[in-house]
């Protein structure tokens, strides 16, 4: 069985994690830029305004924080395309107050612009070894973990003991979203394709569960959220075969100052200053191996 069969059970199938177990936010298993500040969405809205966005889709949602801060400082119109049900369940919950500004959407519709916060980390992948000069794929055959042969679709050249954790079906899922709009924001984490062997030899493979995190193989585990570094070099370049070129690719620290997240905090009241000083912090500190990569179709 390949990883992506095991990783696709774990988090999405009856009893998957998304399904059931989930447990985003400060008490969770994990806690993402939502989570720790409006100020992440109000940026966002603040951008996608400029940008000249009126609806934009936001493809898993999550809990509904990020679409609640962009709807509640803009006045855009969302949707969420969410596999989960019973995250479903909790967006329509938080967003009802937004009426006719908030839809939940069944199949991806035309919008002026997609956003994905840590989507495609969470998207199942496969993993592969290079040993004995040679490229191979883990799989798990009669109770054990074997290697058969399988091949990455990656070109660097890599070194013996490599490990390359690959998102399974990346392009699939981006052509289903690039089919629909002409703006695409990702941020997530990730790695250029080139900086894999240098600041992951081991692959990127991790889960967390109840605030601790399991490496490697380690991960696969029942209630685990499982995750792995998307590949920022293959986004581009399936974009540009596509029509799309990158307009912005930034971390997202820098996203953030750049479009504003300081003038924003400046300018509202005092008394909600101090609520959220600490989580801008945390937002322009903690989040170091995250990126915004920006997809903009050609104009010909
Ligand atoms: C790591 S969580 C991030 C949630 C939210 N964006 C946030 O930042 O808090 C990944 C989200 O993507 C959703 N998801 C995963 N695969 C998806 C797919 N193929 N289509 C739509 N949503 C998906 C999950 O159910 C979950 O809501």
């Amino acid at each position: 069985m390949r990883i992506s069969e095991i990783v696709k059970t774990l988090l999405y199938g009856e009893n998957g994690y998304y399904m059931r177990h989930v447990k985003i936010g400060k008490r969770g298993d994990f806690f993402t830029a939502p989570h720790t500040s409006p100020l992440f969405g109000y940026t966002i809205a603040s951008f996608l305004r400029k940008e000249g966005v009126r609806l934009f889709v936001e493809v898993g949602g999550g809990e509904g924080y990020l679409m609640e801060d962009i709807l509640n400082f803009s006045d855009l119109v969302g949707a969420i395309y969410e596999i989960s049900p019973k995250l479903k369940e909790i967006q329509r919950e938080r967003l009802s107050k937004f009426k006719d500004r908030f839809l939940q959407i069944d199949d991806l519709i035309e919008a002026d612009a997609y956003v994905l916060n840590e989507v495609i980390d969470a998207l199942p992948f496969n993993r592969f070894v290079f040993r004995d000069g040679r490229w191979w794929e883990v799989v798990f055959e009669n109770g054990k973990w074997e290697l058969v042969e399988g091949e990455p679709k990656i070109r660097i050249t890599p070194f013996e003991g490599f490990i390359y954790d690959e998102t399974e079906g990346l392009e699939e899922f981006l052509e289903g979203i690039l089919r629909k709009t002409d703006r695409v924001l990702i941020f997530d984490y990730g790695y250029d394709e080139e900086e894999f062997p240098i600041f992951a030899p081991e692959g990127t493979m991790s889960g967390y569960k109840e605030h601790r995190v399991y490496y490697g193989l380690d991960a696969l585990r029942e209630g685990a959220d499982i995750t792995h570094f998307p590949n920022f070099t293959r986004i581009k370049e399936f974009a540009e075969s596509k029509g799309f070129y990158v307009k912005e690719y930034l971390p997202q620290s820098e996203f953030l100052l750049k479009y504003g997240i300081l003038e924003i905090f400046s300018s509202l009241p005092d008394e909600e200053k101090a609520r959220l000083a600490g989580g801008l912090k945390t937002l322009l500190f903690l989040f170091k191996n995250h990126r915004v990569m920006y997809l903009e179709k050609t104009r010909l």
